[in-house]
């Protein structure tokens, strides 16, 4: 079996590597591409150096699967490349998401829309990743209307450039970091929060907070589910927290309700410890706290949960899809 990682040098390729070496066989043949920036170095998958070639045509081969993490004008340049020669694409980007014919697929929720007909499948964003997986177990038990999740969502969704500014940002005293002007982001992210994730859309919402509506209701099949979401930048590393506000058909017994979410594979329920970024670095799973029951109607839930982005977010979601196509 062949298997390409395009973006392979990139924060969430990476992570594809080490999840590969731990969740697919170790006889795979694994051919990595990036950027001409990238091109000739080399990376270690199962303690093998393999070389990195450029992203372009004449480099393209045939593969069983390509896990593209290189951004969506890669994706859309390169996906049908890989496809027409017989790979499968497991797309990190957001470029094919929302595309009737594309499955959106967190594992553990909705592989089984993945038909002898996907060849390419969509790797969700990694906000809405976290989140849905929460929300699941809580949707199959209380039916899901309405939610308003605020997130805080870590630097490293933003890449490789954005971890190396806000690492720059940390050394700076309070009166240079305030006027610092350049940043990866509009305004200084060290020691800060931003209130805004992702680019502004005409509506004033911003791209990132219309994933959390749009790519919800896909994964989790809600087509009327009501969102109202607000995204913030936040200076840590690793880790996409969110509160959720959840609104459902029936009314919530709070207990029933933790022993759901603490029975779904890949969740977990911190009673006694607050999951914090933290906690959700380098974890394969979903970490929810602070579970009550609403102050205004008995049918809300307002709860916490956090996610390494890099991993359940991206790489590790990505992979177990591969896992899932090696097996079919
Ligand atoms: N970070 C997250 O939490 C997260 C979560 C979900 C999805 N994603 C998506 O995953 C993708 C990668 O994110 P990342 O965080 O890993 O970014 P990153 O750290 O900036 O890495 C970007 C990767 O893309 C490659 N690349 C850039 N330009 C290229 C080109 N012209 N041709 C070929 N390869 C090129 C880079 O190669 P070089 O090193 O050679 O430049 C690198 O491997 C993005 O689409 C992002 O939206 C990220």
């Amino acid at each position: 079996m062949k298997i390409a990682i395009v973006g392979a040098t990139g924060l969430v390729g990476r992570n594809i590597i080490k999840q590969c070496e731990r969740l697919l066989p170790n006889d795979i043949e694994f051919h990595l591409f990036a950027s001409n920036k990238s091109a000739g170095k080399t990376l270690k998958i199962n303690n093998q150096d393999v070389v990195i070639k450029e992203l372009k045509s004449e480099n393209i081969g045939k593969y069983d699967m390509a896990l593209f993490s290189a951004g969506g004008v890669r994706s859309k340049a390169f996906a049908e490349n890989f496809i027409s020669q017989g790979s499968y694409v497991i797309d990190n980007s957001s470029a094919f998401r929302l595309q009737e014919d594309v499955p959106l697929v967190v594992y553990g929720i909705n592989q089984n829309e993945i038909t002898s007909s996907s060849k390419l499948i969509a790797n969700p964003n990694c906000t809405t990743m976290g989140l849905v997986m929460a929300l699941k177990p809580l949707h199959d038990t209380f039916n899901l209307v309405s939610m308003t999740p605020v997130a805080y969502q870590a630097v490293s969704g933003s890449g490789t450039a954005a971890v190396n500014s806000l690492k720059e940002e940390e050394s700076l005293d309070h009166t240079s970091l305030a006027d610092y002007k350049n940043g990866y982001y509009p305004r200084p992210i060290a020691r800060n929060v931003i209130p805004l994730a992702g680019n502004l859309l005409e509506n004033e919402y911003s791209d990132e907070e219309m994933k959390f509506v749009h790519e919800s209701r896909k994964i989790l099949d809600i087509p009327k589910l009501i969102v109202e979401p607000s995204n913030a930048r936040v200076g840590v590393i690793t880790g996409h927290g969110v509160f959720c506000s959840a609104v459902f058909e029936e009314d919530i017994d709070t207990e029933r309700a933790i022993i759901e979410l603490n029975s779904f594979e890949g969740v977990q329920y911190w009673a006694e410890t607050l999951a914090t970024p933290l906690d959700a670095e380098n974890n394969t799973d979903v970490l929810v706290s602070r579970l009550r029951r609403g102050l205004s109607s008995p049918k809300i839930i307002n709860f916490w949960c956090v996610s390494d982005n890099l991993l359940k977010g991206a790489a590790l979601n990505a992979v177990q899809i591969a896992k899932y196509l090696v097996q079919k």
